[in-house]
């Protein structure tokens, strides 16, 4: 990583004057680890956001927009840049229409949709971090993916510099992959269409999610959610092909995708400990760190995880967590 100048410094300092030296990041990450940001903002309107990106490519620095720190592991290095935190958080509801800017909070959304009437959203009170990181990565749980609710998405596109209201169509959403990820952009908000209901209903539907994610996911600790994307499959005779393929549960044939956390589970890797990073005993694809861990663990804990997975079926997992600060 190429240290700031300090005229790079001085002219980030001068255009945005909340801007913070050194600032660590385990202080904004659900993993609780990172280095240092060499230059950190806070943008608390969609404007503050595009002027602080465009700060640092005038200054010709790297930047990183990130919403809750929920999904991305930063290195022991930190990070040689602008850090920017979206917390630009307008958000509206007219009739069945859910306007937020980017920095929103996605459980908040999903509850004020819900207190509002509007239900669909519901299983979104499970997503960790801000709605702007849920359209990036097309977040989902418990049956619900955000491509099913999101109209449009309003962004800024960085190869030409326009700002665009993308249409759902437009957005190339996948499984946990939207065109967000491939095209550098920066998402400044989105609207939701949801259906009417009822409020009692929908707000049970979100306690129960509360409730079950509870049981299942290890929410007390740091990490980062679920450190590998699931294991997509097209047909049975792929499945035939794995090295393993006994006692997969009925459930995963049918929806044509293998549980990355039960299939560490499956590789006796629950409790796995290196350093203060730690497999969680609770759900295999969460991956903890029990205070004072480093990045560099976490990075030799899913190289580890990644080996075994494919030693022992045949299946290479991919990170779903974001790696900021890597040389990437
Ligand atoms: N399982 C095990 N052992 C484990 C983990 C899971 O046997 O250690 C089994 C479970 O008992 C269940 C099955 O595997 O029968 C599926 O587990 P789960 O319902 O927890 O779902 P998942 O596929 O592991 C996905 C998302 C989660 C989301 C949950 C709940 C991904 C990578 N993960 O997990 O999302 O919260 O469904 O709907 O898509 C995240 O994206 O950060 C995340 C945590």
């Amino acid at each position: 990583m190429t240290p700031l100048s300090d005229e790079q410094i001085a002219f980030v300092q001068g255009a945005l004057p909340g801007v913070i030296l050194h600032e660590a990041m385990s202080k904004h990450t659900n993993f609780r680890l990172g280095g240092p940001a060499a230059l950190y903002v806070v943008a608390s309107s969609s404007d503050g956001l595009l002027t602080a990106v465009q700060t640092a490519l005038q200054a010709g620095i790297p930047f990183y927009v990130f919403g809750g720190g929920s999904n991305i592991l930063v290195s022991d290095d930190g990070y040689e840049g602008l850090m920017i935190q979206a917390a630009n958080r307008e958000m509206s509801i007219h009739e069945n229409r859910v306007k937020c800017e980017s920095g929103v909070i996605t459980a908040f959304v999903a509850r004020k949709s819900a207190e509002a009437g509007l239900s669909g959203f519901e299983w979104a009170v499970g997503v960790p971090g801000t709605i702007g990181g849920a359209v990036y990565g097309n977040a989902g749980c418990f049956g619900g993916e955000i491509k099913d609710v999101v109209a449009t998405v309003d962004a800024y596109r960085l190869s030409d510099g326009s700002r665009m209201e993308y249409p759902n169509a437009a957005c190339a959403f996948g499984y946990r992959d939207s065109l967000f990820k491939h095209e550098p952009h920066v998402i400044l908000g989105c609207t939701l269409t949801l259906q009417p209901g009822d409020t009692d209903a929908a707000m049970r539907t979100l306690n129960e999610i509360n409730a079950r994610r509870k049981a299942k996911q290890p929410l007390a600790e740091a990490s980062a959610g679920c450190m590998f994307k699931n294991f997509d499959f097209r047909d049975e005779s792929e499945l035939k092909a794995l090295r393993r393929n006994s006692d997969i549960p009925r459930g995963m044939i049918e929806a044509k995708r293998l549980s990355a956390g039960w299939l560490v589970d499956q590789a006796g890797l629950l409790g796995k400990t290196m350093g203060n990073i730690k497999v969680s005993d609770k759900h295999g694809n969460f991956i903890i760190n029990t205070g004072g861990g480093r990045a560099q663990d976490v990075i030799a804990m899913t190289s580890l995880v990644k080996m075994k997975i494919r030693d022992e079926f045949g299946i290479m997992l991919e990170d779903e967590v974001q790696l900021v600060g890597f040389g990437e």
